[in-house]
């Protein structure tokens, strides 16, 4: 589709003889952590769109031989390479999103908060270049673990008084990804159509698929609702232990990361009707932060959609409030992290 409307022309009008290539939009795209697992086909897919100009590519290692590589694919955008600290200024000079997928995987037996002593200063750094360099940007999180590092972002930008809660992002949308493929084929539904809500966190039981709010509506079992949302909340554990120790889901979590930036460039652009999961500063719950449906607009979140959380199943409600606990843990952390720091 991507490429469709990248060289999508026009019927020229009266006289004219020749087609016009439509003009296309030009968003300048970072990804950090460019040369791991995710980041290689992120940039991959990223470099497909139409609506990117300008592809920068990040790492502390081997990001040179990725950029050479997808630079060569005949798709609008200009890919660069930075390597290490001394480069990340220049890589995220004038950047309209960044995103960030650095940092260390799971391996089997290993929580997502096991993650958390290395990958919450990754992120603490990462995020204050990002506020010295391009504080305007959309800022997804990728790394894990998601429901502190999305705080530990929020405190190093109030930090720098730079801080817009509507911009930064952590990326949920793998669980939406999941949830729509086991649902889809639990239920035999033509995958295109199937749209299951996610919300809460990304972890464990802190990430809650709303089965009940499944687009188009259909009926579940009691033990079909189990089953599916035990599936959803492990899928990341179910990849983790069938690579068997060489890290965690990479090719699934590009082609999520891929759809949130696309959705995030399509608002930026001025489409009025995108919607996405995701992990935000939130008051839909008692808790500061919560992963919903939003509106995206041109400045980011543009609502908080709340009616989903509305006419909950009993399930539903139990879970809701089950998972609140360890999600106010996980963001409490992040937080401290950060405000420990001399
Ligand atoms: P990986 O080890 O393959 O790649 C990580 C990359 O980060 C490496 O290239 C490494 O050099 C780079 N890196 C490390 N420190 C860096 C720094 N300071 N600055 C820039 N780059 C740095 O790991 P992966 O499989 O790509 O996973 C990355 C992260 O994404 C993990 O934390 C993982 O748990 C998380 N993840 C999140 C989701 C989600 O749904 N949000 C899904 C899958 C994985
Ligand atoms: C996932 O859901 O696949 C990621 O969070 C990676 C992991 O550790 O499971």
């Amino acid at each position: 589709i991507a490429l469709k409307r990248s060289y999508r022309t026009k019927a020229p009008k009266s006289s004219q003889r020749s087609y016009i290539f439509q003009p296309q939009a030009s968003y300048k795209v970072a990804i950090l952590g460019a040369a791991g697992g995710i980041g290689q086909p992120l940039a991959l897919l990223i470099k497909m769109s139409p609506l990117v100009s300008a592809l920068n590519l990040y790492d502390i290692a081997n990001v040179k031989g990725v950029a050479a590589d997808i630079s060569h694919c005949n798709t609008p955008s200009q890919v660069s390479d930075f390597t290490g600290e001394s480069e990340l200024a220049n890589c995220l000079e004038d950047v309209d999103v960044v995103v960030i997928p650095a940092g260390v995987p799971r391996k089997p037996g290993m929580t997502r908060d096991d993650l958390f002593n290395i990958n919450a200063n990754i992120v603490k750094t990462l995020v204050e270049a990002v506020a010295d360099n391009c504080p305007d940007a959309f800022i997804h999180i990728i790394s894990n673990p998601v429901n502190s590092t999305v705080p530990i972002a929020a405190e190093v930008l109030k930090q720098k008084g730079v801080y817009d809660p509507k911009k930064l992002f952590g990326v949920t949308t793998l669980d939406v990804v999941r949830a729509n493929t086991f649902v889809a084929q639990k239920k035999n539904l033509k995958l295109i159509d199937v749209d299951v809500p996610v919300v809460g966190g990304h972890a464990g039981i802190t990430i809650l698929p709303l089965l009940s709010k499944t687009k188009p509506s259909v009926t579940f079992t009691d033990e079909e609702v189990e089953e599916l949302t035990v599936r959803i909340q492990n899928a990341g554990t179910e990849v983790v232990e069938a690579k068997a120790g060489a890290g965690s889901a990479t090719l699934s979590m590009a082609y999520a990361a891929a759809r949130f930036v696309e959705s995030s460039l399509r608002a930026l652009d001025g489409d009025s009707d995108v919607y996405e999961c995701s992990y935000v500063q939130s008051d839909l719950t008692e808790l500061p932060f919560f992963a919903s449906r939003i509106k995206l607009g041109r400045k980011g979140v543009e609502a908080v959609i709340s009616s989903e959380l509305h006419g909950l199943t009993e399930y539903e409600q139990k879970a809701l409030e089950a998972l609140k606990p360890e999600l106010k843990a996980s963001i409490e952390k992040g937080v401290a992290f950060v405000q420990k720091q001399p």
